[in-house]
């Protein structure tokens, strides 16, 4: 097969430019993730980039919530609390280490988005078809945000499965939570990753039974 750097005249210098953002993305850890944000038209941007992931049946299966400023701290003292009453019976020391954490998971990164999976159960399109597109939003949105000049890092967590929550967050039954995406500045470049080994894990199909 023709690699496509074998044919550089044929790629407009625009895909080139897109080539070089998704080789160069990567997740920041969160607590590397701080000031400055997206100003609100860029958040907007990059929300509206999101939104245009692959949807089966164009049903929207999934919404945000933004949180930020000042939200960023009640929400993160209101998940603690949750973690607490929720693991009432751990080990004194260790529940007090986790309550701290919790009690600033949001507050790293100027803004938090979270990308909220919620299918249709009675449309025609199997639910796992709309989850794939809330995490073709998810997705969409770490591009989005490294395309804008911001990092950002793709989490679930306490935040995504605990009960309580997930109502304070206002996740409604029938809901989900596919991404907790924080969005700021890295403190630090991240290091690159070790990546798929391609031929380990690609097979091409043949008819055995012709
Ligand atoms: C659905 C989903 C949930 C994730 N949740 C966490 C998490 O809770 N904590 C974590 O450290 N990484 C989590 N990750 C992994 C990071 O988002 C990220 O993919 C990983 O650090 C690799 O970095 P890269 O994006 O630079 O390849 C999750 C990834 C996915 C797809």
């Amino acid at each position: 097969m023709t690699d496509i750097a074998d044919r550089p005249d044929r790629m407009p210098r625009a895909e080139k430019a897109l080539l070089a953002l998704l080789e160069s993305r990567r997740s920041t850890a969160v607590g590397l993730i701080g000031e400055p944000g997206p100003s609100e038209a860029e958040l907007r941007r990059m929300l509206a980039y999101a939104c245009r992931a692959p949807d089966h049946g164009a049903l929207e299966p999934w919404r945000f919530i933004v949180i930020e400023g000042g939200a960023r701290r009640r929400a993160s003292e209101r998940l603690s609390e949750c973690y607490a009453a929720e693991n009432a019976t751990m080990e004194p020391a260790k529940r007090a280490k986790f309550m701290a954490i919790m009690a600033r998971v949001f507050c790293a990164a100027p803004v938090v988005v979270i990308v909220v999976s919620r299918p249709d159960r009675n449309a025609k399109i199997p639910v796992f078809e709309q989850e794939l597109s809330a995490g073709a939003v998810c997705m969409n949105l770490l591009t989005a945000a490294h395309a804008i000049g911001f990092s950002a890092n793709w989490v679930t967590g306490f935040a995504a499965y605990s009960a309580g929550a997930r109502e304070v967050l206002g996740i409604a039954a029938g809901e989900k939570i596919a991404g907790v995406i924080h969005i700021g500045t890295a403190l630090e470049k991240p290091a690159e990753r070790k990546r798929p080994d391609l031929d380990a894990i690609t097979t091409r199909w043949s008819d055995k039974s012709a």
